[in-house]
Parts: structure tokens; sequence; C-alpha cells
């Protein structure tokens, strides 16, 4: 996808309505500790969204049913145009892309990993695990982005929010989605499994 061009343009942000008063605009301070935070945190994303392409690889890899594979699968590409937009969001503010590690995220999908290796190749279980493990990912974007449109509004920063508000609608529906997935089938057929037998 290419990235558009589009340098932030500073509106005066909408101050939160207060009883009676109506809507009183106003202008940000220059280089505020709200614009450094929002920054600092758009670093942080930036990572974990890179990060999230090594790690659907594994997770599509590690599922059995072909529609969480394909969930997977559609997902990365997602992914990666969530990187573009992030990098079209540091470009219209006149900064160079640029990632700080998100501990968070390094934190869940470590997570998904040890449920990989603590279930069965080929049982509906593990594909119940890499679920619960992506829709965690999932409600950390889901949030992480919400926020930052949020910040954005607030910092006069609209175009910026418009940008993110196309990424956190991805979010929600790839989250929507593994929960129609999981409904459909999965979550029953691990109810089913037997687990080995464990000495008492
Ligand atoms: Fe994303
Ligand atoms: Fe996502």
């Amino acid at each position: 996808m290419a990235t558009k061009k589009k340098a932030a343009v500073k509106k005066a942000a909408t101050a939160p309505k207060k009883s009676g008063s109506g809507i009183k605009e106003f202008f940000p301070v220059k280089d505020s500790m709200l614009e450094k935070f929002f920054q600092d945190e758009l670093k942080d994303i930036y990572w974990a969204e890179k990060h999230l392409t090594k790690t659907l690889p594994r997770m599509e890899k590690a599922a059995t049913n072909v529609k969480l594979k394909a969930a997977f699968k559609n997902h990365l590409a997602e992914t990666k145009v969530h990187i573009t937009r992030l990098e079209q969001v540091f470009s219209m503010l006149g900064l160079k892309a640029q990632a700080k590690k998100c501990e968070a995220m390094e934190g869940i999908t470590k997570e998904g990993s040890g449920i990989i290796e603590e279930t069965k190749t080929g049982t509906s279980t593990r594909d119940v695990g890499l679920i619960l493990a992506a829709q965690k990912v999932e409600h950390y974007e889901i949030s992480t982005y919400g926020g930052l449109i949020q910040l954005a509004k607030t910092l006069g920063l609209e175009d910026c929010a418009e940008v993110m508000v196309q990424t956190l609608n991805e979010e929600k529906l790839a989250d929507e989605g593994l929960t129609d997935i999981a409904e459909n089938g999965i979550n029953y057929q691990s109810s089913q499994e037997k687990a080995p037998a464990t000495k008492k």
C-alpha cells in the first residue's frame, strides 16, 4: 500500500464539554508533555506491530483449523498495513519512524509461544489456546489505538487520528472473527478431547 505523504495539520482541539458552558476550543502548548508521550506511545505500538509480523506466521503454522489458519494469514497482511499507517503518522508529524520495545506485547506473545509448547499438535485445544492468546493481542492493540486516537484529537491531530481509526476498526473485526471461529466448533471440539491421565 502506498504511503500517503501528508503533513499533520494541527487544528484547535476541542476541550471536554462542561455542563452549560458549551464547547470550548483550545490549542495545546508547543512541545507539550502530552505530545512527547503520544510520540513515545507511537514508537511502542510500532514495535508491537512489527513484532507481530514474526509471531503471526508461527501461530498460523501451529493452528489446525483451516478457518483459524486463514484468519492468522489475513491478519498478517492487515498487520503489515498497520505498520505502513504508523509510518504515515510518523511522517505526518515530521518524524522518522522509530520502534521502542513494547514489554507488554513481548509478554503476551511469549505466553502464546508457551501455549504452543504445552498443547499437542493437531488438537482443537491448541487452537483454543491460540485464539485466547491472539485475542489478548487484539485487545492490547484495541486499547492502545483507542487511547492514541483520543490523544491525537486532544493534540489537534485529527488527520493522524483518522489514519489510526482505520486500524482500530480492523483490530476490532479481527477480534470478533476469532470469537466466531471459537464459537463455531473449536471450543466444543476441545471439550471432547480427553486429557491424558495424570498421577494423583
Ligand atoms: Fe495491528
Ligand atoms: Fe491486530
